[in-house]
């Protein structure tokens, strides 16, 4: 059986890129819903509806568990999909903002994410509970998805974008910057370049795949090491890569072209150079 990990396109790839190191036991099917993304701009409804076909898809190919690697659709679905079907463990992504606002050291701590995720409840209420000294805001990036399902991850246009949408805050006063979408992953190094040198970048993946680890792990479903070498070997992407099983879907179909495949290859080549970051 296999895990299966979805998104509305290529930010979920942050997360499978994550469980590929820290789980390279496993086999995983990655899903990126194409046909539908961006689901950031989208109504409550339709991302209910798409995130509902995505897990019938998963739990008619097998799926042991779902972990949903959308922020987006986190917010909106999770828990309603978690009363849908109680039978299948589901594990959905959230913005690191409690480790953030924990680390900040009275610094501000600043929010990117989808507009959907940004005036969801999930995230105020998220907030709330974490933020005593009222240090966390919220930002709406809602361009920078399509700039990355287009590829285009380090230009003049998107240094420009975030300059624009950075420029009525004081980003001096900041001490971390969340990425609450998994899609912004593939900005880290522009957004690096646009925050004081001592910010300090987070997002959710680390904590999500630890989660996954614990609910597989609690249910008997976690696939052991075979040796004491695979573990010693876990943190490290290049003698692993080859060896983990991945089907790759987009909107239902398998991906069996080599050059779609070659550019996930290169897509994973990126996202391990921004986790170094
Ligand atoms: N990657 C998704 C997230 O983490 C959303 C992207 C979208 O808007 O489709 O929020």
């Amino acid at each position: 059986m296999k895990v299966g990990i979805f998104d509305s396109g290529i930010g979920g790839l942050t997360l499978l890129h994550q469980a590929m190191i820290l789980m390279p036991q496993e086999n995983f099917l990655f899903y990126a819903d194409t046909d539908h993304v961006p689901y950031g701009t989208k109504s409550r409804e339709q991302v209910i509806s798409y995130v509902d076909d995505v897990i019938q898809f998963m739990i008619s190919h097998d799926c042991k568990a779902v972990v949903i690697a959308c922020n987006t659709a986190t917010a909106v679905a999770a828990e309603l999909m978690r009363e849908r079907y109680t039978f299948l463990p589901i594990i959905g992504i959230e913005p690191a903002v409690k480790p953030a606002v924990e680390e900040s050291a009275g610094k501000r701590v600043m929010v990117v994410a989808t507009p959907l995720t940004v005036h969801e409840k999930k995230l105020k209420k998220l907030v709330e509970r974490v933020d005593d000294a009222h240090l966390v805001d919220l930002v709406e990036l809602p361009r920078l998805v399509e700039f990355a399902e287009c590829g285009e991850f380090v230009s003049d246009q998107v240094t420009r974008y975030l300059q624009e949408q950075f420029s009525s805050y004081t980003l001096e006063q900041y001490g971390e910057l969340v990425l609450g979408c998994t899609h912004f992953n593939y900005f880290k190094d522009t957004f690096q370049t646009l925050m004081p040198p001592y910010v300090h970048i987070i997002d959710g993946s680390l904590g999500t795949v630890r989660q996954l680890m614990r609910v597989l792990s609690s249910k008997g479903l976690l696939t052991l090491s075979q040796t004491e070498t695979d573990q010693k070997e876990n943190n490290n992407w290049e003698t692993l890569k080859n060896d983990i099983c991945v089907r790759y879907y987009t909107s239902g179909h398998l991906i069996t072209d080599p050059l779609q495949l070659k550019t996930i290859q290169h897509l994973h080549e990126r996202l391990e150079l921004m986790r170094k970051i």
